[in-house]
């Protein structure tokens, strides 16, 4: 009863956080602010991660607890660093910031394009200049994806049981896909096809970490348990 009442309250902030986003723009204007909308987004995820964890819960409720995996550290990490991935793609979706350097691996001509550091305290580019907001997101998802080929290095050295398996093959996958459909949304400079996509693979992505983070706490005691 308190998980379900924890995600209530989640699923009536996320309504709450909608209705401030709206309200910092689309009436004259169909735009809105950035950071609501990041706001907005994040909660989404969270409440979606809390949603598919509980199921999980349900899913497997004979968890045999040998001793704690050395890799929940990493996943906690890992669940920790796409969050922040997500929160720039909105950063990035916000300030339309994927029209600007639709070029890969470069921006433009250069590894770090001089609009980067343009603005004026530096960590405003960070955050809301359009060049160091998709700066941040195109690097940051180099190290979710190095994050990601680590744990599965690390984890096929285990003994795994077929859910574990399943866990971290997708999880491979599921970064790899979400990795290219991030270099078109920006070559093509964000069709509306390929921006949805994205979106999508970040929900993929993110429910493939909750999976991990659920089934990678506690050491197998056989291979074919589940
Ligand atoms: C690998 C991990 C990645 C994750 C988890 C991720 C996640 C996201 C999310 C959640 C959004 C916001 C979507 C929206 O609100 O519409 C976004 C936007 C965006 N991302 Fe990524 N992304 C990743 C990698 C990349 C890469 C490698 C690139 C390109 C080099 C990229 C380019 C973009 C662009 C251009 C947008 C803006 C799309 C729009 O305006 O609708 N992303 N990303």
């Amino acid at each position: 009863m308190p998980k379900l009442i924890i995600l209530l309250i989640m699923g009536g902030f996320q309504g709450l956080l909608g209705w401030y986003m709206v309200k910092s723009g689309l009436v004259k204007n169909p735009d809105v602010s950035h950071y609501r909308l990041a706001m907005h987004l994040i909660t989404a995820f969270l409440t979606f991660a809390y949603t598919f964890w509980l199921a999980l819960g349900l899913m497997y409720p004979k968890q045999v607890k040998v001793a704690v995996n050395p890799l929940k550290e990493w996943f906690r990490m890992l669940f920790l660093a796409v969050l922040i991935q997500i929160i720039w793609g909105a950063f990035v979706a916000g300030l339309n910031a994927g029209r600007v350097y639709n070029t890969w691996p470069k921006m433009g001509d250069q590894w770090i394009a001089e609009g980067v550091t343009a603005m004026q305290p530096w960590y405003v580019n960070f955050i809301e200049g359009l060049a160091g907001v998709q700066f941040v997101h195109r690097y940051l998802a180099y190290g979710v994806v190095a994050l990601i080929v680590f744990i599965f290095i690390k984890a096929k050295k285990q003994m795994l049981s077929s859910s574990q398996k399943w866990g971290v093959n997708a999880l491979l996958i599921a970064v790899g896909v979400q990795f290219l459909l991030g270099v078109f949304t920006l070559l093509y400079t964000v069709p509306v096809n390929l921006g949805l996509l994205h979106q999508l693979g970040a929900f993929v992505l993110l429910g493939s970490v909750v999976f991990g983070l659920h089934r990678f706490r506690f050491l197998n005691a056989t291979a074919s348990s589940i």
